[in-house]
């Protein structure tokens, strides 16, 4: 009995530990150095664990470009987001080619060490067209990209910190952890579910739905950075545990944290996201409506077509898809329009605005939209700003 092979053929360990890291994190003292944004930090500790197998560092210029244009690293490995490290024209002008270069917090903690083995120019414009669909500055990926510095830098990492390691801890499991957990509980088929909301009916009933047909379920919220007004991670985190405890098996279900950050780059992320779920073994991967969009950029099933791009072998991962599903109330139950007959005068659907306001002045939104537990969790939280104000 056997996981899936991660991306690429193993799991990559770009973590340095005991005597190695103590001398290198003397060593930094004296390196040059760059200061990172949050994307990037995040993107350290997924490449140090091995989220991002096969990569052991950020992207050279030729795989840069091949996954730009055509989705995979330049030996052809599909991959369909740039992991990139910026510069800016300060910066670059204190590097070398060769040098190791301290990686640094804003708060100004060494992270970690990029042994620097290229630098080079970058068409912004481009890539965002390219990664997001659109160059328009509205959106919140694209945005990252237009702030960073107008030069990138290649090369392996050595990471030797991890600023938000203490975050969620008990949640906080690498790919080669929750293999091993898989195998404790003798799973082959698991199922990953990537969010950034809290999980209300629509997301329990496809997660159940493939539940029915595997071994058991990973939901694997994104806890790195997330646009502003998205529900920020812990308390999203309490509203699971509420869900999990009332409503899941609990010998069926794993919950665990993804330290990435979110890009909103739709279908290219869906594809992003289950090769990351590939290398933390799992074997499926549930894709919705709307896979990590944002606003009106991608149509609704794009994140969906775009598996079809690549054959299952080159994936790996099984994608499962899933319509937009809704309560029916005539059904009596969750539903899609793959299931259900009934007119949309019956089916219970609510704006993501509409919800935020209902939870904001403290109503409870209908039982067919959430659980009365996550509203709960969500309603307190929302509340304990606007006391905190008024104090
Ligand atoms: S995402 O940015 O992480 O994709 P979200 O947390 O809302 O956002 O979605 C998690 C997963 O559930 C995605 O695969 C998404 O496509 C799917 N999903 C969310 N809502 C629905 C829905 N009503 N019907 C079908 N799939 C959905």
């Amino acid at each position: 009995m056997s996981l899936i092979t991660p991306h690429g053929g193993k799991l990559i360990d770009r973590e340095a530990r005991g005597t190695e890291r103590e001398a290198l994190l003397q060593a930094a003292v004296t390196l040059p150095n760059v200061t990172i944004n949050a994307r990037a930090e995040a993107d350290l500790e997924l490449i140090a664990i091995g989220a991002l197998s096969p990569l052991e560092g950020f992207l050279g210029e030729a795989d840069y470009l091949s996954v730009r244009d055509h989705r995979r690293l330049a030996n052809g490995l599909v991959w369909s987001i740039p992991i990139t490290l910026s510069a800016t024209a300060e910066e670059r002008a204190r590097l070398n080619v060769g040098d190791n270069v301290a990686l640094k917090t804003r708060a100004g903690q060494v992270i970690a060490i990029l042994h620097l083995a290229e630098i080079y120019s970058y068409d912004k414009q481009r890539e965002a067209e390219a990664v997001y669909g659109t160059a328009e500055d509205k959106h919140p990926g694209v945005q990252v990209l237009y702030s960073q510095g107008e030069f990138l830098l290649g090369g392996k990492v050595t990471v030797l910190n991890h600023p938000n390691g203490n975050e969620f801890k008990q949640y906080r499991r690498t790919p080669a952890e929750t293999r091993a957990l898989f195998a404790e509980k003798g799973w082959q088929r698991i199922v990953a579910f990537q969010t950034r909301n809290p999980v209300h009916r629509a997301h329990e009933y496809i997660q159940k739905c493939a539940m029915e047909t595997v071994d058991g379920l990973l939901l694997h919220p994104i806890v790195g950075e997330t646009k502003a007004d998205d529900i920020p991670a812990d308390v999203r985190l309490r509203a699971y545990e509420a869900i999990l405890e009332n409503y899941y098996p609990a010998d069926r279900t794993v919950l665990s944290v993804l330290p990435a950050a979110m890009r909103y780059a739709g279908p290219r992320e869906a594809i992003f996201h289950a090769t990351i779920r590939k290398n933390y073994g799992c074997s499926h991967f549930i894709v919705g409506r709307d896979h990590a969009g944002v606003g009106n950029y991608y149509g609704t099933y794009d994140a969906q077509k775009i598996f079809g791009d690549f054959t299952a072998e080159e994936i790996g991962i099984t994608p499962m898809f899933f319509d937009n599903t809704f309560y029916c109330r005539k059904c009596d139950g969750m539903a899609s329009l793959k299931t259900c007959p009934h007119d949309q005068s019956h089916h219970v659907s609510l704006s993501g605005t509409k919800v935020r306001e209902m939870l904001a002045s403290g109503e409870i939104p209908p039982p067919e939209f959430t659980r009365k537990e996550v509203a709960e969790v969500l309603i307190a939280a929302l509340r304990q700003p606007l006391k905190a104000a008024a104090a």
